[in-house]
């Protein structure tokens, strides 16, 4: 549906996207992920045609938008990190406004409206002021300002960020609900459980570059797909230690203070064997916690930073 293609953006001396690549097909979320300055925002203002690309093509079904970038505008949807709302008109009044620019006018305008408050879960609350709304009923009124002319791509630019819990989970809800109904999506984001909740293929940027992409099965393959084991006990010395790496299917070991910390697969029976060896030793276990790999864990291999400072 949308290929991107040897993307550079410099503002001045800022390399904000360089050398990016990659396909989003339809009918898929499609993940952006990466830290804070990485080059998401930049990446899909180019994609939403807010401005064009240093360098690089974006083709989407067959047609590069830099060639007429109004010709593909009413296919896309776009909600911009940045909240673009009037806050002294109602949630109704907002979407009316948004509506006539994409050409919606009369019964037709209403009955969208309608639905979008429905889809978005405002329904009680869509003749009332923008600016009585909490934040995360902004970000719903924006993303329904996104669906009015009902897209083919929705973009979203981390549209739960800075949220209650609540109107996260409903977004996040939406956005399965809508790509159900048939709607390609990408969803850009810092929040690793999100993207790993929402996304079939991921790309993970870091510094205006794309540093892994694929399933998330795929990017977690990158690392060798290893659990991590951190059992913390009574007391730890080197033999204990040494008694642990021989067990069969460990593949590493390291010790930080009072915890040691196992990496291998197979995780059942290791633990089955650890606490074994661990009682056997005469140590008495006071915590075991397993960490499965995810994304962040792909993150922090390849940079060697977290995804969030
Ligand atoms: N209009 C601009 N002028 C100058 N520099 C910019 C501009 N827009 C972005 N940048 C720079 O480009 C880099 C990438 O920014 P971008 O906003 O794309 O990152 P991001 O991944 O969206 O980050 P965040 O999670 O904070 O939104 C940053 O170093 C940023 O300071
Ligand atoms: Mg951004």
């Amino acid at each position: 549906m949308l290929v991107v293609e040897d993307l550079y953006k410099s503002f001045g001396n800022i390399q904000a996207v360089e050398d990016v690549s990659f396909e989003v097909k339809k009918g898929e979320v499609f993940g952006l992920l990466g830290p804070n300055g990485a080059g998401k925002s930049t990446t899909i203002s180019m994609i939403s045609t807010l401005f064009p690309p240093t360098k690089g093509n974006i083709i989407f079904e067959g047609y590069n938008i830099l060639d007429n970038p109004k010709k593909i505008r009413n296919k896309l949807g776009v909600v911009p990190q940045d909240i673009a709302l009037y806050p002294t008109l109602s949630g109704y009044e907002n979407l009316s406004f948004w509506g006539n620019v994409y050409g919606l006018k009369g019964a037709e305008l209403k009955k969208r409206i309608n639905e979008i408050a429905d889809i978005v879960g405002l329904n009680g609350r869509i003749k009332d002021k923008v600016d009585k709304y909490s934040g995360g009923m902004k970000r719903r009124i924006n993303i329904g300002a996104a669906l009015l002319h009902k897209p083919d791509l929705l973009i979203m630019d981390e549209p739960t960020v800075g949220i209650d819990p609540q109107s996260r989970n409903h977004i996040l809800d939406t956005v399965l609900e809508l790509n159900k109904q048939g709607m390609t999506i990408i969803y850009t984001s810092h929040y690793m459980e999100e993207v790993e909740y929402l996304c079939s293929r991921v790309c993970i940027m870091d510094e205006g570059k794309i540093i892994a992409s694929g399933t998330q099965h795929e990017l977690v393959e990158l690392i060798n797909g290893k659990t991590q084991i951190n059992i913390k006990t009574d007391k730890i010395d080197e033999s204990l230690e040494e008694c642990l790496k021989n067990i069969s299917g460990v593949y590493a070991i390291k010790t930080m203070d009072d915890i040691i910390s196992l990496y291998g697969e197979n995780v059942d029976i290791l633990l089955a064997e650890i606490i074994d060896k661990v009682t056997k030793y005469g140590r008495r276990i006071e915590s075991i916690d397993v960490k499965k790999p995810n994304l962040e864990s792909v993150f922090l291999h390849l940079t060697g930073k977290a995804l969030r400072d």
